[in-house]
């Protein structure tokens, strides 16, 4: 593309104030500048203005396997997995390509430290738990490392500077996902520098598709790699391929097994699975009608009962039928870095701006079948999603120390 048509493209769309730079910039930086404007899809500003979706289906309930069931079947369910696992048909894939804008740190959120006696860094927390079922089945899980290019070179330096806390350097593998473009409230592109318009990771979906654009699929294919567990990087008690979790989803033959926690209150704020004309899927808490709210399974239990935690378990096999253009893209309100009219960077404190993404879980909607699989939410859910109160740091700690770990 050349400076003609990168200029075309962006009065084409009303966003011409994107050159307001250009005539200060060394040649690379005009180069930079029209080469972005080539390859960035700027389409999604259009749906600043609508829903993430276009309607919703019938929804019905979906059982989850208990903990009742889990425990009366561990040993078969955790022989299986120790064996899918020995077999290396199992993978790990971290998503942390997110920005973390809610905790509030410059640096990766996995690099955030906990403790409080000592260093204890998220990242650790994180391989630590997956070194436990490395020890068990003897056998070192493939793991792969969503980064983006925000976070990239801080992750892979940080990892590398305390020897990947243990994990095995050659059996870890790091791709950076695809940005989508960021603006104001009312659809204006924001520059984060005078040669760059301000972008953001297009959101945790983007998983696959980045993989297969780097290449990756083929170390699945390669390797025999039949499930990934993909999981967040904020939940510091969650287990990564833990046995019986993947021993239950190998047998139960689905396309996708998914961990849940039982709602605390059946008005409890969390979306829930359930099945969308005939698919599994996942109801927000806003779309529960009363109905729903208060139907019961055949125990009496509620029937929309079983909240995600983001550690899901995909049969790589039908990965490839999942369409990114299938999946809804959700608008989101974030806080966006960006230049002043004086090219002076501004870092809000408050969100000024949409930025756009497609997520993991609007993925388990394309597939056919899913087994919500049953944890305990005191001990494999952490979240750290802000500094102080709900999901926070000092909730986080609270747990970990219940669950035995020192800080
Ligand atoms: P969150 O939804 O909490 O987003 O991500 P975030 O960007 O990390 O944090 P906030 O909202 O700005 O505070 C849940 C998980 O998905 C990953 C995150 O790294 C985290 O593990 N994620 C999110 C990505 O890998 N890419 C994305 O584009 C978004």
């Amino acid at each position: 593309m050349n400076y003609e048509e990168a200029r075309k493209k962006m009065s084409d769309i009303g966003q011409e104030h994107v050159f307001r730079f250009f005539d200060e910039l060394s040649d690379a930086q005009k180069r930079s500048l029209i080469q972005q404007i080539a390859e960035t899809d700027f389409s999604v500003l259009r749906r600043i203005n609508h829903g993430a979706g276009d309607g919703r289906g019938v929804f019905a309930p979906l059982d989850a396997m208990q903990r009742s069931e889990i425990e009366a079947r561990e040993r078969e369910l955790h022989d299986i997995g120790v064996k899918t696992i020995k077999e290396g048909k199992t993978a790990a894939l971290l998503l942390a390509g997110g920005m973390g804008t809610r905790l509030g740190s410059d640096d990766p959120k996995g690099m955030y430290d906990i403790g409080l006696t000592k260093p204890v860094y998220i990242f650790e927390r994180i391989i630590s738990n997956l070194l436990d079922v490395v020890r068990e089945t003897d056998t070192w899980i493939r793991l792969f490392i969503m980064t983006s290019e925000k976070n990239h070179d801080k992750t892979a330096a940080f990892l590398k500077e305390h020897d990947y806390f243990g994990y095995r350097e050659d059996r870890i593998v790091f791709f950076r996902q695809d940005m989508a473009p960021a603006c104001d409230f009312n659809g204006r592109l924001y520059m984060e520098a005078k040669d760059r318009i301000s972008t953001s990771p297009n959101g945790n979906a983007g998983w696959y598709s980045s993989m297969c654009r780097a290449g990756l699929d083929k170390i699945l294919d390669d390797e025999g790699i039949e499930w990934i567990d993909i999981f967040a990087v904020d939940n510091v008690l969650q287990r990564i391929c833990d046995p019986c979790f993947v021993g239950a989803t190998v047998l139960a033959g689905v396309s996708v097994g998914a961990k849940v926690v039982r709602k605390a209150a059946p008005d409890e704020k969390v979306g829930v699975m359930c099945l969308e004309d005939g698919r599994p899927s996942i109801v927000e808490y806003y779309e529960l009608s009363d109905e729903m709210m208060n139907a019961k399974d055949k125990n009496g239990e509620p029937a929309y009962n079983y909240g995600v935690i983001l550690n899901y378990l995909f049969r790589t096999s039908e990965l490839a039928g999942v369409a990114d253009d299938k999946m809804p893209l959700h608008v989101v309100r974030k806080k966006i870095p960006y230049i002043d009219e004086s090219g002076t960077l501004i870092k809000p404190a408050e969100p000024n701006g949409f930025k756009f993404e497609q997520l993991v879980l609007d993925m388990i909607h394309q597939l056919s079948s899913c087994l919500p699989y049953e944890v305990i939410r005191e001990k494999e859910f952490a979240p750290i999603k802000n500094p102080t109160g709900i999901d926070s740091v000092e909730s986080a700690r609270e747990l970990l120390k219940k669950n035995g770990v020192e800080l």
